[in-house]
């Protein structure tokens, strides 16, 4: 049986980041709604418990029944969590006027906690908090202490009592999963690895042994249709399926028209390396016909969406006929997706704030009887690409920056003619290329960051190099066609289009940077585009982060 952590979400920022440091452990754990646990669930090895937006004093608070994990597996409850351990079990928790934000340090800490076990006095931790535990529990003992904060941290090594071994309770008020907590990683090893007893058994190779042993069961001789999007996550998908199943595996790949320069061909030719069975659809024309005019932005990703669905079913369904009348073994039965781990766990968040959610293939009709595979669905981005290497796909197809389903219509103010997609496809070729081109050094922390989001490169003399490109979650460029802008070159003058570069650092796409990218790269890609493209004659760069903005322009 697969061991797992449980993470119980209190609608914190930070829950996700838990669950990544947890993976980073080679441990597999499940987010689930705070009031989801799962009883009688004999998988589960330790719980976790996030923070939150609320005060325990709030009427709102989420609240959840202890007693169905403490004292049966080991507990850590993080900043709410550990205020709620306290609250709960008869300790004082107070509202304090001042929010505690930023940097701390433990002033004690002991180290004979296993908890604690290899800590350095005095390590920095990050605190996030506005109320303040001003008594803990009976049975409870304090084990760490900022100058600020009395019960940092405290435990209980038997909470229900008894002498039951290895059921402790831990509680620490900073956030161990941040960055800046300099140890954090250590202490959630602690708590994961020795504590709980993790196996650290969770690995890109076992998730492909075992994915495909399920897919194999789950799917029998069924055939399975999906749609790729030349995106990272389809494609891992596909290449799972496609061990799992072989041809009874069918790809369809939909030119909307709105790709990057040379895409459709470049990521067909690709898949066929692969081994995939793809079927590649050029319905530009369509969507260029039914896009003819429109320049709201959701008006277009309406039609887009609409259009999308509409190719996708008549291949699916000729693909279901021609199965049933070449009498190949096996119907048509399942429409697998490149669902990952976030998407779904944003459409979990119980507090409600998602911004927007998108949607690229949904909507099959009912008749069709086709039941959802999600192969990719417990991953997070940095995992898929992991399990991408492991089955031995080329570098460039995981590494490839997301992109939008609607494609480049969402960077094309105003309407959407074939015209204005050329000229941005060139202005964005020569970004992208550029990007890639330029290399650049790094060390200590930033090449840490770089490296653990997965970016293979090889650490010499204490650096690393990689390129802008990798060194960046997306980038792309934003044709302004509603603007138009005087300049001059040679001795004519001209009224042309500007270009908004777009570059952004992020871990999720729910917030992002703008990327600090070198002068001296922003002024040689802007002459370029300007002397290249024409169409266009100014370039500026965009540098506003999300929130409150958002990474596309439409
Ligand atoms: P925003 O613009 O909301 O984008 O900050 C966040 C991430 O989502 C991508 N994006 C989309 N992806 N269909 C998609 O498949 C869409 O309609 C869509 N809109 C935005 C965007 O590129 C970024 O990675």
């Amino acid at each position: 049986m697969q061991q797992k952590i449980i993470i119980l979400d209190f609608g914190s920022q930070t829950t996700q980041l838990i669950g990544r440091r947890v993976r980073e452990l080679d441990t597999f754990c499940e987010i689930l709604p705070y009031n989801k646990f799962p009883v009688g669930d004999d998988s589960v090895i330790g719980v976790i418990l996030s923070g939150s937006p609320f005060s325990v004093h709030d009427p709102e608070a989420f609240k959840v029944d202890l007693s169905q994990f403490v004292g049966k597996v080991p507990v850590l409850g993080i900043c709410y969590g550990s205020q709620y351990i306290s609250y709960a079990n008869g300790g004082k928790v107070e509202k304090t006027n001042t929010r505690e934000y930023g940097r701390a340090h433990l002033e004690t800490v002991d180290t004979q906690n296993p908890l604690f076990k290899g800590f350095d006095q005095h390590s920095q931790v990050w605190m996030s908090h506005g109320d303040t535990i001003t008594a803990i529990p009976d049975g409870y003992e304090c084990i760490a202490s900022t100058a600020d904060v009395k019960y940092a941290a405290f435990y209980n090594s038997s909470p229900t009592g008894g002498a039951q071994e290895g059921a402790s309770v831990f509680a620490v008020q900073f956030h161990p999963e941040v960055f800046h907590t300099v140890q954090g990683s250590l202490l959630l090893k602690n708590f994961v690895v020795d504590i709980c007893g993790s196996k650290q058994d969770w690995s890109a190779a076992s998730f492909v042994d075992t994915t495909v042993a399920e897919l194999r069961e789950q799917i029998g001789n069924d055939r399975v249709i999906l749609g790729l999007s030349g995106g990272v996550d389809s494609s891992v998908a596909a290449v799972l399926l496609n061990k799992a199943i072989g041809d009874r595996l069918t790809c369809i790949f939909v030119d909307h028209g709105m790709l990057r320069k040379n895409e459709f061909t470049q990521v067909m030719e690709d898949y066929k390396v692969l081994g995939l069975n793809v079927i590649g659809v050029d319905a530009s024309k369509k969507f260029f016909g039914d896009l003819a005019g429109v320049t709201d932005p959701e008006q277009k990703r309406k039609i887009i969406g609409r259009d999308f669905i509409e190719v996708f079913n008549e291949q699916a369904k000729s693909i279901i006929s021609s199965s049933k009348e070449g009498g190949q073994e096996g119907a048509v039965r399942w429409l697998a997706q490149g669902t990952i781990y976030p998407d779904r766990i944003e459409s979990l968040n119980i507090t409600g704030k998602v911004i927007k959610s998108h949607h690229n293939v949904g909507g099959l009709p009912k008749e069709m009887n086709l039941q959802l595979c999600e192969p990719l669905k417990w991953l997070f981005k940095d995992e898929v690409r992991r399990v991408g290497r492991q089955m031995g796909m080329p570098e460039h197809l995981i590494t490839r920056h997301p992109f939008p389903g609607p494609g480049l219509a969402v960077r094309i103010l105003g309407d959407i003619t074939p015209e204005k997609v050329r000229i941005l496809q060139d202005a964005d070729d020569i970004y992208i290329r550029g990007l890639r081109d330029y290399k650049v050094k790094l060390s200590g922390e930033e090449a840490r960051r770089v490296l653990a989001a997965g970016v293979p490169a090889a650490m010499q003399d204490g650096e690393i190099e990689v390129s802008l490109y990798d060194q960046i979650w997306q980038a792309g460029v934003v044709l302004l066609s509603t603007v138009r802008s005087v300049g001059v070159m040679g001795d004519e003058r001209t009224y042309e289009n500007p270009v908004a570069l777009r570059a952004v650092t992020s871990t999720d796409a729910m917030t992002a940077d703008w990327a600090h990218l070198p002068y001296d790269f922003m002024a040689k890609v802007s002459n370029e585009i300007i002397n290249k493209v024409k169409g266009v004659n100014r370039v500026c760069y965009d540098i506003s982060s999300k929130p409150p903005s958002t990474i596309e322009w439409e």
